[in-house]
């Protein structure tokens, strides 16, 4: 198996199998640190940058908090419009991460450009870990969410999976290419207009991956194992950032994950994840139903970057 020191983090089509197991060994050794609140010094002379060209909210902190738990350091941005990157001189990727390398030891980059983390790797000494780019990919959410799969599950493969939302998604790409190296037959739900693009089916198709679409959640979820839903209703994400406008639509019942569906539709043991934010595609009173794993999703969030970091920066093998 390839080393993880120094290595970037840029998408999952690089991920073998044997390297998905190996990652979730170490993420299963570095929970503990998590789970009983500790600082060790693990990574006490690393410093973690982070660029976040786009808005985030647990990529970042929990990046971030990752590194506070391993004893490391932090700097960096997460507003790109204080940067010279987002003002007059509109700085390239390339000049932006030749000084970002002088500042620390691993970048951690979201950006609303899809490839712009593979850009920054192109140029950078150091390790880049891509956090979302554009629609590209998401590598660091999937590889969380299947984690989590293994937590709850106890096994990946043989588990039938049913991915709600914009297929479009940077999620969704890091999810197919994923899928690849598992026995997991999916089946994806979106809106037309959001539906697989002729490129990442022909991928998927490529990679053997055993998928199908259907139009309705209600046509999929009886068989489904994990149930992983992301939002219909959300912004460009090839913009640096949309604001809200006074009017938003409602999820239609063909997207959403509601609390009478699970209890009179979904098999008893199946595990609902979102990596968040959400709109009304899960409303909030299927929080506390025994399906919900989003927020044991986003524990394994720090875990997962927890483990990445210290597997990058050659901390653990
Ligand atoms: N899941 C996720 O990527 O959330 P943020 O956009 O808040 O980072």
């Amino acid at each position: 198996m390839r080393s993880f020191a120094g290595r970037d983090i840029l998408s999952l089509k690089e991920f073998e199998r044997n390297e998905f197991f190996h990652v979730f060994d170490v993420a299963a050794k570095m929970e503990p640190i998590a789970r009983y609140r500790k600082n060790v010094d693990m990574l006490k002379e690393k410093t973690l940058v982070t660029a976040f060209y786009q808005p985030s909210t647990r990529t970042r902190l929990a990046h971030e908090a990752a590194m506070h738990r391993l004893g490391g350091h932090v700097t960096g941005f997460s507003d790109a419009k204080m940067t010279r990157a987002g003002d007059f001189y509109q700085e390239s990727i390339k000049d932006t991460v030749k000084m970002l390398e002088f500042y620390g030891d691993v970048i951690v980059m979201r950006h609303f450009q899809q490839g712009a983390p593979h850009e920054a790797a192109r140029w950078a000494s150091v390790p880049i870990i891509n956090g979302g780019d554009g629609w590209g990919e998401h590598p660091t959410q999937i590889l969380t969410d299947l984690y989590t799969v293994l937590r709850e599950k106890g096994r990946i493969d043989g588990l039938k999976w049913l991915a709600v939302g914009d297929m479009r998604m940077r999620t969704m790409h890091s999810l197919g290419y994923a899928l690849s190296q598992f026995d997991c037959p999916v089946t994806f739900v979106s809106p037309p207009e959001m539906s697989l693009t002729e490129d990442f089916k022909a991928e998927l198709k490529q990679y053997s991956v055993n998928f199908r679409e259907v139009d309705h959640v209600e046509q999929a979820i009886a068989d489904a194992d994990v149930i992983l839903v992301e939002p219909v209703v959300q912004p460009d994400y090839t913009k640096s950032r949309d604001e809200r406008g006074k009017e938003v639509s409602l999820t239609p019942a063909n997207y959403q994950i509601t609390r009478d569906l699970l209890f009179n539709k979904a098999k008893s043991d199946a595990i609902l994840l979102h990596s968040l934010p959400r709109m009304d595609e899960i409303p909030s009173d299927v929080d506390i139903t025994k399906w919900s794993r989003y927020w044991q999703e986003a524990f394994n969030g720090v875990v997962m970057r927890m483990t990445l970091l210290a597997m990058v920066l050659g901390a653990m093998e």
